[in-house]
Order: C-alpha cells, then sequence, then structure tokens
C-alpha cells in the first residue's frame, strides 16, 4: 500500500494526435502447419510507443506491441503458446482471462513465471468454447502494473459455424488508458490511483487515440469491445449509428438485443453488430457513470470521443440481416451449494501510515490460504455482495458463469439477457446472484478486476477437488 506523490516526470499532460487511421491489430502467426494445432511464441518486453514526434513512451509490450498480437484459433484447436518473460527483475505469467484452461495453465499468482525464463502454456478448446477473451500477466503483486504498462491482448476463439454473416466483418477494439507527462512518460502511482485504480486521461483503441474507420452507409459491422483498463468504467453510446448486443466475454447471446448504450466494466467484452445507415459521422462517445470514488479528484468520464467512423455517401453492398436466434443457451441447473462473498473496503491509520484494506468476507488474498474447497461439475450459487463504496467488477477464473439476479435496496431484477460471463460489475450497495460449474480441478482465482484492488488483497481461492 504504498504510493508517492513526487514522480520524477514533468507536470501537466501530453497531448496526443487524433482521427490517424484504425490500426488492426496485429495477429499472432500460427507457426503449426498441423490442422487443429495453434503454436506460437509471445514474448513480454520493454518496448516504446511513439505517440507523435518527440512523445515517446516507455511500456511493455507482447512481442513489441500494446495492445499485444490478435490470437485467434478456433473451437476445438490445441494450443500451445511459449512464454518468454523478458521483463527486467520482474515475474510474470500469462493468464487466459475467460478462458476454460487446466488450472496449471492458467498463469494464475501461484504459478510465476522468473524472468529470463520460458514457459509453455498448452490447452485444448472444448467444442462451445468460442468467445472473446483476453490474456494478461497475473504475477503476484505485479498484475496492475505489468498491464497498465501495455500488457494485455485479445484471443478470440471462433466458432466452426457462425451464424453471424461474415460480410459484416470482425473488428477487435480494445480499450486501455494511459496517464501521460507531456514528455509521454508514465508518471508514478499516487495514493488514489492504489484506492480508485489507476486511470489514465487517455483512453486508447488499439493504442490508438480517437482512430478513425470509414465505412459505405448501410454498412453493419461486427465489434468486439475489450475493457482492457485497469480501472476505468466505459459507459458507451453511438452517436449517428445503431448497436445491437450479440454477444458477451463467453461468446453469443441467444437473440440479439437493441441497446442505446452499454456499460463495460473493467475487464468485460461485448460482441456488437454496429449498423451506419446514414452518410456523415458516427462517433462512439463515454457517458457519465458513477462507480464511487474515494478522495478528490474523480476523472471526467464523460463527453470523450473514443472512436470516428464517418460514413461515406457511396452505399454498401446490401448485406445479409442479422439472424433473430444466434445459439440456445441452456440455464445452469439447481445449484447444490450456496456461498456469500461481501466486498468491504477499511481505512485505519497505523504506525506506517494509513492502512487501505480491500477485502472479501474481511480478508485479504494470502497465496498460502484455501478460502473454499469446491467440487468439480457440481452447479453452486454465489452471491456477490458490495457494501463498499465503489462498485468492483467480479471475475472468476477457469470458467464462464451466468448472471440470473440483482438485488438493491431490497428489489430484485433479472438481467436483461442469459449469457455467459466471466467478469460482471457488482455496484455499490448491489447484490449480484450467479450460477456456476468448475469443471476442472486444481486452484482458481476470483478476485475484483480494477487491478490495484486485487493487488490490495480482494481476491481469493477456490481449490477445486
Ligand atoms: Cu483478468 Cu485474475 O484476471
Ligand atoms: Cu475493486
Amino acid at each position: 500500500h504504498a504510493g508517492h506523490d513526487m514522480g520524477s516526470a514533468p507536470q501537466g499532460a501530453a497531448v496526443l494526435p487524433e482521427g490517424e487511421a484504425l490500426r488492426e491489430l496485429p495477429l499472432l502467426a500460427n507457426e503449426a502447419s498441423t490442422p487443429g494445432l495453434f503454436k506460437a511464441k509471445l514474448t513480454a518486453q520493454s518496448a516504446t510507443v511513439r505517440f507523435a514526434e518527440g512523445l515517446e513512451t516507455p511500456i511493455l509490450g507482447y512481442n513489441g506491441t500494446s495492445p499485444g498480437p490478435l490470437i485467434e484459433a478456433v473451437e476445438g484447436d490445441r494450443v500451445e503458446i511459449t512464454f518468454a518473460n523478458r521483463i527486467a527483475n520482474e515475474a510474470s505469467t500469462i493468464h487466459w482471462h475467460g478462458m476454460p484452461v487446466p488450472a496449471d495453465q492458467d498463469g494464475n499468482p501461484m504459478d510465476p513465471v522468473a524472468t529470463g525464463t520460458d514457459r509453455t502454456y498448452s490447452f485444448d478448446l472444448p467444442e462451445g468454447s468460442a468467445g472473446s477473451y483476453w490474456y494478461h500477466p497475473h504475477a503476484h503483486g505485479k498484475t496492475a502494473e505489468q498491464v497498465y504498462r501495455g500488457l494485455a491482448g485479445a484471443f478470440v476463439v471462433k466458432p466452426k459455424v457462425d451464424p453471424i454473416p461474415t460480410s459484416y466483418g470482425d473488428t477487435v477494439l480494445v480499450f486501455t488508458d494511459l496517464r501521460l507527462a507531456t514528455d509521454g512518460t508514465l508518471p508514478d502511482n499516487t495514493m488514489t490511483d492504489l484506492m480508485n485504480g489507476r486511470v489514465g486521461d487517455h483512453v486508447l483503441v488499439n493504442g490508438q487515440k480517437n482512430p478513425a474507420l470509414t465505412v459505405p452507409f448501410g454498412t453493419k459491422r461486427r465489434f468486439r469491445f475489450y475493457n482492457a483498463t485497469n480501472a476505468r468504467f466505459l459507459r458507451l453510446a453511438f452517436d449517428g449509428a445503431a448497436m445491437t448486443i450479440i454477444g458477451t466475454d463467453g461468446g453469443l447471446l441467444e437473440a440479439p438485443v437493441a441497446a442505446d448504450d452499454i456499460l463495460l466494466s473493467p475487464a468485460e467484452r461485448l460482441e456488437l453488430i454496429v449498423s451506419f445507415e446514414k452518410p456523415g459521422r458516427a462517433t462512439l462517445n463515454t457517458l457519465d457513470y458513477d462507480r464511487g470514488w474515494m478522495g478528490a479528484g474523480r476523472p471526467a468520464d464523460a463527453g470523450l470521443t473514443l472512436f470516428t467512423v464517418n460514413v461515406s455517401e457511396t452505399p454498401a453492398e446490401p448485406v445479409p440481416p442479422l439472424p433473430d436466434r444466434l445459439r440456445p443457451i441452456a440455464l445452469l441447473g439447481a445449484p447444490a451449494v450456496s456461498r456469500r462473498f461481501v466486498f468491504t473496503e477499511t481505512m485505519a491509520m497505523n504506525a506506517s501510515g494509513m492502512e487501505m484494506g480491500f477485502l472479501i468476507n474481511g480478508a485479504a488474498f494470502d497465496m498460502n490460504r484455501v478460502d473454499i474447497v469446491a467440487k468439480a461439475g457440481e452447479v453452486e450459487l454465489w452471491e456477490i455482495v458490495n457494501k463498499a463504496d465503489m462498485d468492483h467488477p467480479f471475475h472468476v477464473h477457469g470458467t464462464q458463469f451466468q448472471v440470473v439476479e440483482h438485488e438493491r435496496d431490497g428489489r430484485a431484477s433479472k438481467p436483461a439477457y442469459l449469457a455467459w460471463k466471466d467478469t460482471v460489475n457488482v455496484a455499490r450497495g448491489e447484490t449480484v446472484r450467479l450460477l456456476l460449474r468448475q469443471d476442472r480441478p486444481g486452484p482458481r482465482m476470483y478476485h475484483c478486476h480494477i487491478l490495484e484492488h486485487e493487488q490490495l488483497g480482494m481476491m481469493g481461492m477456490v481449490d477445486v477437488r
């Protein structure tokens, strides 16, 4: 919990260029020639981004880029990815966020990869596992800093048969954010950053500020939105285009759902179809969302334009309609066990200064403690109770879950749609109930995905036997 306010970087904020053409994420090449095998290498190391002339930012990248290369595999594939940790003096891991991988391949904090060493992660992608996953480090006490400095990438698992017309394309947009001093360097964390999670001044889309795309009018485009920021809640709306939600973290919904705006909390993903029905300019903008803030300096989060689409006068070729039904989702059966997890924040002065606690059921994370034991294959009901002053996005490793109820001020409501998710926001004062089943044995983490809160202890471990 030590932070320092005295950065060596110059004060003030850098100005980043906007409106450059959107760069597609570089694709991680498959080195295997055997069908059904995806084999590659990811190296984490220092890199430099040049946002503008004279504005060079030291970051961490996977294979030199941030976000890291886009991984695309198909359900049924076997994956073998060798991770080379070339981060100076720091352990790291690769955690396959949301993916149904064995516990010993999950890159959790119990399994660090020392600096200068390599390790290969291997796992099979089961049938039915198509979804929008991601990858990022998860070394004990290092996750927040390494992710913030640039280590995050998208991992898309495609279905064998896709109900969405291929003419809609499939564009991944990874949102990250950074605070930059005037010389482009990243200022050190302040105490406020640790309490609230570090929120940058610039929201980047695939590493660019407000990039632009040109499409003919009448275009329907499929997007996958990733919130890969440490702590920024993105409430988003398009001005000049219509959004339809078709999928969540763990893949497609049963049916499309039209949305005026969406809330993407840290680590969440959404799949959307965006219709550009009239020529002109469509922009993706942030709306205000109060997720709770401790201390002074809550950042302004409304009115930022993250992404611009220039819709040309030329009409698009006619495209097939979006199907009414996407795929069936069966509700997980009656739970055999119920568990309750209570989030609290504590503040206390002691001899060494201010002590902050971000706790689950009154305890901070301890690597050597098993918090709960669960049975593989058994459905459980988890009740996440947020008694804290901030929203906390809750994430469980190793499986996808189904949110069945939200409760607030004694009033319960069902979510707008049934979906597979691995991260759900639990708003201040809210209780979220979810059904989940872990199918593979081993230790699994569950935690708040405001990564500074994870670091300060808002994490636990379930041992699946
Ligand atoms: Cu995205 Cu435990 O993490
Ligand atoms: Cu939190």
